[in-house]
């Protein structure tokens, strides 16, 4: 196995919502490292930025060959399900098409594909899904996403990690859902309506991205379930934050998922069961979601 300092990390999407966390783990573990964005090249918490858009199909290969990554943790997306909704083709061409470009680029040269990807891949008619499950999307978004699994999977070695919904302060420029939710109650700026009927199996983006470097510096692949240890609706994420910062959760209205209409399905319960990654990397902290708030309050009232 290669030792983490003999690594050539290749991250996609280093400028996003999980992405600039993985960042940072990657600066932390002085892990050799380049981002790829569409934005201008230079610096991120020193790491090098190079400008490569992911649509550019000419362009991936040689700036993929002039770096020579032994690993790729690929975090690029087009990652809500109403972008995806709004602009399927882009979807495709972002979500599968790039996936399958890289994979390609990988398995020529001998590097490990890390690839995020999410709990939306299944229809939550059940909820507590493992590994083992098949893939059920009801969502343009988790259908881009688990078409493109199968082509990360097709070589071993590489890992597929889908994450739960993710929560955590932006250390970026794109909003999170929980700076709208941390806003609305700290300075009270909006009322927001939250699902009480939609299950995930929330887990912050520090912890989350603590996996990812983890399982990507590993030598096992496959298919990674990485949620957190509680199954949640969005509105008990808000009314726990409320309360956890002292408040009433009066911004926060319950809701449920037929309430917002639409063209597509909601999935109702898509928590995840996490064993694998958890029997693998007992170590790793793997925070309630009130040990996380505390993790993430502190910074923030600073
Ligand atoms: N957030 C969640 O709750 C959640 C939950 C489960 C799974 N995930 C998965 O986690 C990953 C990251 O999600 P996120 O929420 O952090 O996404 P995000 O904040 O929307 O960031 C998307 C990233 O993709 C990059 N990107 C977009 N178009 C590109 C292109 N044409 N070429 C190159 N890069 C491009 C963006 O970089 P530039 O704009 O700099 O080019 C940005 O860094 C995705 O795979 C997503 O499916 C997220």
């Amino acid at each position: 196995m290669n030792t983490s300092t003999t690594h050539r990390v290749l991250l996609t999407g280093g400028t996003g919502r999980l992405g600039t966390y993985l960042v940072r783990e990657l600066r932390q573990r002085r892990l050799h490292s380049q981002i790829w964005s569409t934005g201008s090249p230079g610096f991120k918490d020193g790491i090098p930025v190079e400008h490569v858009d992911l649509l550019d199909v000419d362009h991936i290969a040689p700036a993929f060959q002039s770096f020579g990554p032994t690993l790729v943790i690929h975090a690029a997306a087009i990652s809500t399900a109403d972008a995806c909704l709004a602009n399927p083709v882009l979807a495709q061409r972002l979500n599968v098409d790039a996936t399958k470009q890289l994979s390609d680029l990988c398995r020529l040269a001998g590097a490990r594909l890390i690839y995020t990807s999410t709990d939306l891949v299944f229809d939550g008619r059940r909820g507590g899904y493992r590994e083992c499950d098949p893939p059920s999307p009801v969502m343009v978004y988790g259908r881009s996403k688990a078409e493109a699994e199968p082509i990360v999977l097709q070589v071993a070695g590489n890992s597929v990690v889908r994450l739960s919904l993710l929560f955590g302060p932006k250390l970026g420029s794109r909003d999170s859902f929980f700076d709208l939710q941390w806003r609305a109650i700290t300075m009270g700026d909006r009322r927001m309506k939250l699902f009480t009927d939609e299950w995930r199996t929330p887990i912050d983006y520090q912890t989350a991205s603590r996996a990812v470097v983890e399982i990507a510096l590993a030598d096992t692949g496959g298919i990674w379930h990485v949620g957190g240890p509680e199954r949640m609706s969005r509105w008990e994420m808000g009314e726990r934050l409320a309360r956890f910062l002292g408040q009433t959760p009066l911004m926060f209205e319950a809701t449920n998922r037929d309430s917002i209409g639409g063209t597509e399905p909601r999935p109702e319960d898509v928590s995840l069961d996490s064993s694998r990654w958890r029997s693998q990397f007992a170590a790793t902290d793997w925070p309630n979601y009130e040990e996380a708030l505390r993790m993430i309050v502190s910074p923030l009232r600073s």
